[in-house]
């Protein structure tokens, strides 16, 4: 029709500057929406670092033309080794630093938008690089902030940052004023708000960050509304002017992309009776320490249930001597990077051990597979606390980042969870549907993906 060619005529000439940050648990999802973007006729920069570009090339799921990039050196921080450019080579403790070097990039991505020809009206960047607020003010367009976490955290903190104080008056902290009225143990809530100091230079950037995601012209969360509906209206709610997309779960939408690769694992997954494996990954960077190592082994080992436990593969992650030959009848230990959502797509998993990152939490919800949660550290307790209290998906198995398990406990968990029909497996189906309705035409997610393009492309008009 006449207005739809319009559409993709005004369509054609908004460009958007996309800045994902670089972690392996936040570039995918950004990466999914930024091809989503493309795919309906957006013309993006993704603004990158050149160790990061790999990377880039190896996630976006197409080559389209629409898609440039602008790749500038990394600036270097006392705090960070050289030639480091990714959280994936210096653990959590460097998102600070990591935050801080990116945003002096200003300069150079100022002097790139006065030069270019058409350039971008808008940026979409993740939430922890809230530098690109002040860009987007110093050239005077808007910019959208990308959630990779959980709207329930997005709530918490912004509770937490209006009310410092409470984390000096009890051990529990309380959230009255949010739905479900969540309470934690001090501990359970991420350690750079627990310890925060005025003039420290890391929680300095933390708010910074805060300050300016709630500046932002736009949210889009990496999340659903039958998963997170209260959480999502309470942020529309308390931040009335912004607006807020809950476009997920990117990676089911992102699906096409999955690789033609037959790896050895789903050989033999092909071998197992449905539902019977349990997978056992703790995302991204988690490293266990020894005595966890030896005790999760032996949980698995006495469970006498099938498992594939991928351990990373760095000499502090050696599983006890034997355990593979002891195992090898049902078990498979898998060293290295291992193919998540594949595994957890096949109908032979029937549970996920997971530290309840929330890339982990999607894709297996996405899957339909039923968790049991061991949180350890940043966002995951409060991620589990949605699994486990707020969704009934997870069993409650362990917790906490330097717990040393019971073997015995451990074993009975995973004994029993895979072996009866739980309500945690028939709920966590029952989510895999809703995550696949609210993606379909009509679905709460495609709609609000629909609106958040419209939007952006009216700004391109
Ligand atoms: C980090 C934080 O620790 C977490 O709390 C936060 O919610 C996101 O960022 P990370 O350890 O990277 O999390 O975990 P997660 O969010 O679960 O992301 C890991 C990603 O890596 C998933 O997409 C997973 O599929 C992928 N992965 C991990 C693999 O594909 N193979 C692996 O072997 C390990």
């Amino acid at each position: 029709t006449a207005t739809e060619d319009a559409t993709a005529a005004a369509a054609t000439t908004t460009h958007i500057l996309v800045f994902p940050y670089p972690a392996q648990g936040h570039m995918p999802a950004l990466l999914d929406l930024t091809h989503q973007l493309a795919l309906r006729g957006l013309k993006i920069t993704i603004l990158i670092t050149p160790k990061n570009l790999p990377a880039l090339t190896t996630l976006l799921s197409t080559h389209s033309t629409s898609i440039d990039t602008l790749v500038l050196p990394f600036p270097p921080h006392p705090k960070l080794p050289p030639g480091v450019e990714n959280i994936k080579d210096i653990g959590n403790s460097g998102n600070a630093p990591v935050t801080a070097s990116l945003s002096k990039l200003e300069g150079e991505v100022i002097q790139w938008f006065q030069a270019h020809p058409s350039p971008p009206q808008a940026i979409l960047s993740d939430f922890f690089l809230g530098c690109t607020q002040q860009w987007a003010t110093h050239l005077n367009i808007p910019r959208i902030a990308f959630f990779s976490v959980a709207a329930l955290l997005t709530s918490i903190l912004t509770h937490l940052w209006q009310h410092l104080d409470k984390l000096h008056s009890s051990d529990i902290i309380e959230f009255p004023g949010l739905p479900l009225s969540p309470s934690f143990p001090q501990h359970h809530l991420p350690s750079i708000f627990r310890n925060f100091r005025d003039g420290d230079p890391d929680w300095e950037i933390v708010k910074e960050g805060m300050l300016a995601n709630s500046k932002s012209w736009g949210y889009v969360y990496n999340s659903f509304y039958a998963l997170e509906g209260e959480y999502l209206d309470n942020i529309q709610k308390e931040l009335g002017h912004h607006r807020v997309y809950n476009v997920g779960p990117l990676s089911l939408i992102g699906l096409s992309k999955s690789s033609d690769t037959k790896y050895e694992v789903l050989n033999w997954l092909d071998t197992c009776p449905d539902g019977s494996v349990l997978y056992v990954c703790f995302g991204s960077q988690k490293l266990l320490t020894e005595p966890q190592i030896r005790a999760l082994a032996l949980g698995l080992e006495r469970s006498k249930t099938r498992f594939i436990w991928v351990v990373k593969s760095v000499s502090s992650q050696q599983v006890p001597d034997g355990f593979d030959e002891r195992v090898s009848d049902r078990g498979m230990v898998l060293r290295g990077w291992a193919p998540q959502v594949e595994i957890l797509h096949h109908k032979a998993v029937g549970g996920f051990v997971s530290h309840c990152g929330w890339n982990s939490l999607l894709e297996s919800v996405t899957a339909g597979v039923m968790l049991l949660a061991w949180p350890m550290e940043a966002d995951q307790f409060i991620n589990a606390k949605l699994l486990v209290e707020y969704t009934g998906l997870a069993v409650k198995l362990c917790q906490g980042e330097h717990t040393v398990p019971d073997s015995d406990a451990l074993a009975r968990i995973i004994y029993e969870s895979l072996g009866q029909d739980i309500p945690q497996k028939a709920r966590a189906k029952a989510m895999s549907n809703k995550a696949l309705e609210a993606v379909k035409a009509g679905g709460s997610s495609a709609a609000a993906l629909d609106e958040l393009v419209k939007e952006l492309t009216q700004l391109g008009v």
